[in-house]
């Protein structure tokens, strides 16, 4: 049993992720400054995993501080106390962080402060309190428009945004400061690629603030009602059906790919892994909306318009080396992800704030 930190647990990948790692066995204490969650994903993770913790109170296995990463002082309190009762925190599991490509482009300032020197300052604390067993969610974006699909982790890094720009930026950091205390910092960066679905039960899902940015929660609205037709951008990209291809992979697969890199972190020596979470499958815009009508028995109608600046044609996981370090690979198909995020947006139409 190994007393973990979640920064930004209470997100949509972190819940999740908090869920399997509870059933495993793990201690979770999440650091989370809702500015993007809501407290109800954590009371759902307590009650799906057995447990009965609320907002307020914590449990021994799910402990939730509302806190900011950059607030030094909060997470100095937030190691000390964990050692204080005797549950040295062991590793950290870092998914605080903004993550809106087009909102990074208008307000570069903020994405810097939280991700990049809000990593500063968790990696700062975790350095003081040797703690140095970190993994780190990091991004396909990294990837720019890339030259060779399926995408392996020597691609070039070629960031073409404000938001791809800090996840560089950390990552280069990470590798400073591993190089700077060899044999001492058992780290995993972890390159999601389009994560993307919902837990089965529909408890837990993606609740984006606002018009969602990202294709397959804006898919799910136009489903239960909330919106009216999907735009498609872009029906002349060089691929099968005209739309853009990505590699969609279900959140509860994603989840399990951070149970297996905090596994083999803390088997193996010090070490800086560098890995691509993604199922190596490629699907189009089209086929997603075709996937999800089947999935909810609902139409989503769409036009297709110009296409979206920044985007790339494919983008697809060459997933290879996770399998073969993590022994991880995705399990669950398009199908099935269609199939959990309906479960989740028919059942919370209104995401977390339906029950608040
Ligand atoms: P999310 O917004 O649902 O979760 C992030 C969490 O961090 C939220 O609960 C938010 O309240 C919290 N947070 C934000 N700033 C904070 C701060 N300063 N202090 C404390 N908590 C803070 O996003 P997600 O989809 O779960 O993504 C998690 C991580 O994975 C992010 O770092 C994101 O950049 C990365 N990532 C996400 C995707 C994706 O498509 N969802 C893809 C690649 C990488
Ligand atoms: N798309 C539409 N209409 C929409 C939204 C998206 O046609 O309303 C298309 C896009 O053009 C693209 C595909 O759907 O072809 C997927 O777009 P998303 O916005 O869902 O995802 P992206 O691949 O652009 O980016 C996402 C996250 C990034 C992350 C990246 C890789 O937004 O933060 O996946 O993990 F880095």
């Amino acid at each position: 049993m190994t007393q973990l930190l979640l920064t930004g647990g209470a997100g949509f990948i972190g819940s999740h992720t908090c869920l399997v790692l509870l059933q495993e066995g793990h201690n979770l204490i999440v650091l989370d400054d809702h500015s993007n969650s809501s407290p109800v994903a954590l009371e759902r993770v307590a009650t799906l995993s057995g447990l009965s913790a609320s907002a307020e109170s914590s449990t021994e296995r799910l402990q939730l501080i509302q806190g900011d990463i950059r607030d030094s002082t909060c997470l100095g309190k937030v190691f000390i106390d964990a050692r204080n009762a005797g549950k040295p925190i062991e590793a950290v599991i870092h998914f605080a962080g903004l993550k809106a490509v087009g909102e990074s482009v208008r307000e570069p300032l903020r994405y810097w402060d939280v991700n990049l020197t809000g990593s500063r300052c968790l990696l700062a604390a975790m350095n003081a309190n040797d703690c140095r067993t970190l993994v780190f969610s990091s991004s396909a974006t990294l990837y720019g428009y890339p030259k060779d699909v399926p995408i392996p982790e020597t691609a070039p890094i070629k960031p073409i945004n404000p938001y791809g720009h800090s996840k560089a930026a950390v990552e280069q950091l990470l590798h400073d400061l591993a190089a700077s205390a060899p044999n001492q910092w058992r780290i995993a960066c972890l390159r999601y690629f389009n994560p993307v679905g919902a837990h089965p039960s529909g408890k837990i899902g993606e609740d984006p603030l606002g018009t969602p940015n990202n294709l397959f929660p804006f898919v799910s609205q136009v489903a239960v009602g909330r919106r009216t037709s999907l735009q498609v951008f872009g029906g002349d990209w060089p691929t099968k059906d005209g739309t853009g291809v990505r590699d969609y992979i279900h959140v509860m697969d994603l989840a399990e790919g951070h149970r297996a890199a905090i596994d083999c972190l803390l088997a193996e020596p010090a070490q800086l892994l560098t890995l691509n979470l993604g199922s190596g499958q490629g699907a189009s815009v089209v086929e997603v909306v075709r996937a999800f009508e089947r999935a909810s028995g609902c139409q989503v109608p769409y036009e297709v318009v110009a296409r979206r600046a920044g985007d790339a044609a494919i983008t697809v996981a060459d997933p290879s080396l996770a399998l073969q370090r993590l022994g991880w690979r995705t399990q669950r198909s398009l199908d099935d992800i269609c199939r959990d995020g309906w479960a989740w947006q028919s059942a919370n139409p209104s995401g977390y704030s339906d029950q608040q």
